[in-house]
């Protein structure tokens, strides 16, 4: 049986040993501390994160580990890949400053790894393996957790810089979801730390995007989520150089609910002096403004809406309630 947990503490081995030998690596070469440190990282984030560095060769790690483990096993664990007619092998990541991936019992389920320069693509992961379920996992959590049991809070970025800038900064709630989707698993898994979820993501369109298809996962499993919007197509890792931290706390002091945030979008689609798609931008605004379930929220959304387009909230309230009273 290939999954007995003898064979899952083998596979967790390699991807120490792998990390190790990265991590040592990275000492030597020249060019990739150069990056790093052009990119604001210390060698206390360097050893904190246990960054690594993958040289520009094809079986460096191969040669290093074949010793040790057989080429199957290096093969399951994502760490090489078989060549085209299968004769032989070669290391998956190569010329790419490594990030290790560490689950909640510090144990290494895989890596991604950054190019230096604009090729692509810009980060490979591991694939998912045994021992590294990628809607399973948030980057971050194994150093996050700690923090938790005093502020339930959460920020979700969306990358690895994001995460490592966030916590040498002070934000060590910090947990990104790596290159998927936020999956409803990570949402539960998220609750068995927190109770409070704030998105953070790129505020660039695809963020964006990302972060109303969070908030309908998130829907149901934590209660409390919020929405960061940084602005000027900053991420978090830029934003907080460009603003430093007290510019973030108050960003997140000043997050946005669910709701406000999706009202927010959906204006942005609609002209409002335009009077048939200031109607158009009533009708679906109503709906969002429906599926809020405190009556409370309900109204202050309702009020507001009314100042926005100049309309009656009388009116606005009577089209919000319609279906609820339908369904009651
Ligand atoms: P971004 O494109 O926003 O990159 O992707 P980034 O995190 O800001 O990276 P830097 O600052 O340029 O170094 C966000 C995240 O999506 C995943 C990675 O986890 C990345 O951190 N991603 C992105 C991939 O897995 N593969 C890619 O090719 C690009
Ligand atoms: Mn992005
Ligand atoms: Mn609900
Ligand atoms: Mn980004
Ligand atoms: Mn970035």
């Amino acid at each position: 049986d290939r999954n007995n947990t003898g064979q899952l503490t083998k596979y967790y081995d390699i991807l120490k040993d792998a990390a190790i030998y990265y991590y040592k690596n990275l000492r030597q070469n020249e060019s990739a501390l150069n990056y790093l440190n052009r990119r604001g990282i210390s060698y206390e984030t360097i050893k904190k994160f246990g960054l690594g560095f993958s040289n520009d060769a094809w079986r460096n790690l191969l040669d290093k580990l074949k010793n040790k483990y057989s080429i199957s096993e290096l093969e399951a664990v994502g760490l090489c890949l078989p060549n085209k007619d299968g004769t032989s092998h070669y290391d998956r990541f190569r010329n790419r400053i490594m990030f290790p991936i560490i689950n909640p019992k510090g144990k290494i389920v895989g890596f991604g790894g950054r190019v230096m320069d604009d090729s692509l693509p810009k980060y490979l992961n591991s694939p998912e393996t045994d021992v590294f379920n990628k809607s399973r996992t948030l980057y971050g959590l194994n150093l996050a957790k700690n923090v938790l049991n005093q502020k339930k809070q959460l920020i979700i970025a969306e990358g690895y810089m994001d995460v490592i800038t966030l916590h040498t900064n002070g934000f060590e709630n910090a947990v990104a979801t790596l290159g998927t989707a936020l999956t409803s698993d990570h949402a539960r898994l998220m609750k068995r730390y927190a109770d409070e979820v704030v998105l953070c993501y790129d505020s660039d369109f695809a963020g964006q995007k990302a972060a109303l298809r969070s908030l309908d996962i998130l829907h149901g499993i934590i209660e409390k989520v919020k929405v960061v919007v940084l602005g000027e197509n900053l991420d978090p890792d830029d934003f907080l150089k460009k603003y430093g931290s007290e510019a973030f706390k108050e960003k997140v002091e000043t997050a946005l609910t669910g709701t406000e945030f999706k009202l927010n979008h959906l204006k942005q689609g609609y002209n409002l002096n335009d009077e048939s798609s200031k109607i158009e931008f009533l009708s679906k605004a109503v709906s969002v403004i429906s599926e809020i379930e405190n009556n409370f929220e309900k109204n202050l959304h309702i009020e507001r809406l009314g100042e926005l387009l100049g309309v009656n909230t009388e009116m606005i309230a009577q089209e919000v309630f319609k279906g609820q009273y339908k369904k009651e």
